[in-house]
């Protein structure tokens, strides 16, 4: 294997970038050869403890520097696109924190780059690797749940106070009116909704109850609401709250076919729940627990320590283990460049839809951009 090891790089390793260190380390595809943050101090402590060679402060020094042939971007949204279009154009793989970028220009732009690129591109949305997704998942692709026509999705984390921490955050998260962060929630629903995507979104908000320090206003309403129309017509809803003062709730999440119905624990007390009909001719609730045995896939049923130890319940783990072999096996991530585009431009389209109104908006396909 050591002939084969992958060089990964982290930009913004001192942050969220970090986080993926673990998984690279438990990884025998991958070694860490570089780190990448301005905040120096800390980023030298980081590659002493990790052991790590090569530091920079600056992300294009470390692309350059030959020691490295992929790289995560870690760093803070804004930067996703154009850091992980610099990666692609040198022919470095690239593994992107959510979202894939803050406008749709940039992801065009994006796009082109991992087009023209010898490189995978593959975007971070750990939600869809979580136990109870998986599973539920797995029920869809054999048809258990029927034919699928509603789903919703919320990602519930108050973070007035993160905002002020990461100043980037009220720039880019609760500084835009729309569904800035929505790929948790849209992920697990389209790998539900396999081969669909997301044609048409109308987005509608709550007001504004809350004020920053500063007594400013926060751009983004404090609940928005995007319903999306799906390829064949069904309906996802897909909220997005960071301003409520409420405690979080990261993954509430809700599946709804002819011949099924799912609701996620949302949080406290609570456990999974799913009616199949194929159970149950006479619809009643039972623990998504109990199908596990059955329909678990098996790399969710015997999982290595390092993914229970996992963030994020074991996603963290799981993505980075998927992007290593689609590299080694030279085949498409399962975030590959146009599925990340599916979770990121239904956000960015959002914006413009609360903007005129709430209007449907289409949400353009990026496999037809050129
Ligand atoms: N998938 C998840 O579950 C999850 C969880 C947390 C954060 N995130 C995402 O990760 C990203 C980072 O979030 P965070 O909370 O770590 O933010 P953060 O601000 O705490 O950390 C970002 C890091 O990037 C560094 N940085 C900023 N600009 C840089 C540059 N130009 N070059 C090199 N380094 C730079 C900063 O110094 C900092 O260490 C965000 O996009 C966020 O949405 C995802």
């Amino acid at each position: 294997m050591g002939d084969h090891l992958i060089r990964f790089g982290i930009i913004g390793a001192v942050g969220r970038g970090g986080s993926f260190t673990r998984s690279l380390t438990a990884n025998p595809g991958a070694s860490i050869t570089a780190l990448c943050d301005i905040r120096a101090e800390r980023l030298e402590a980081s590659a002493a403890e990790l052991e790590v060679e090569h530091t920079f402060a600056d992300a294009e020094a470390m692309l350059d520097s030959g020691v490295i042939d992929a790289v995560v971007v870690g760093t803070p949204m804004q930067f996703h696109a154009s850091q992980s279009a610099m990666a692609l154009e040198r022919n470095i793989h690239v593994l992107s924190e959510v979202t894939a970028g803050v406008s749709v220009e940039e992801c065009h732009s994006l796009v082109l780059a991992a087009r023209r690129s010898s490189a995978r591109y593959m975007m971070a949305e750990n939600y869809i690797y979580q136990k109870s997704m998986v599973l539920v998942t797995e029920l869809a692709r054999r048809g258990l749940f029927g034919e699928l026509y509603y789903a919703e999705g919320a990602y519930i984390h108050e973070l007035k106070e993160l905002n002020e921490r990461t100043p980037w955050r009220r720039r880019w998260q609760t500084g835009v009116n729309g569904c800035t962060y929505p790929t948790h929630s849209l992920g697990p629903v389209l790998q539900w909704f396999a081969g669909e995507r997301v044609t048409a979104v109308c987005a509608v908000g709550t007001g504004h109850h809350y004020r920053d320090p500063r007594g400013d206003c926060y751009e983004m309403e404090d609940s928005v609401t995007m319903t999306c129309r799906l390829t064949s017509g069904a309906l996802a809803s897909i909220r997005v709250d960071m301003l409520s003062d409420r405690p979080h709730n990261m993954g509430h999440h809700v599946l709804q076919g002819t011949d099924g119905s799912f609701e996620s624990a949302d949080g406290f007390r609570g456990v999974p729940k799913i009616w199949l009909r194929s159970r149950s001719e006479k619809p009643q609730w039972e623990a998504l627990e109990e199908l596990e045995e059955e329909f678990l896939p098996d790399f969710w049923k015997r999982p290595p320590a390092e993914a229970l130890k996992a963030g994020h319940g074991g996603g963290d783990y799981w993505q980075v283990q998927d992007f290593v072999t689609a590299i080694l096996e030279d085949r498409e991530p399962p975030i590959g460049i146009d599925e990340a585009m599916d979770l990121t431009l239904p956000g960015l389209v959002s914006q413009a839809s609360i903007a005129q109104g709430s209007t449907w908006v289409a949400v353009p396909d990026s496999r037809n951009w050129v």
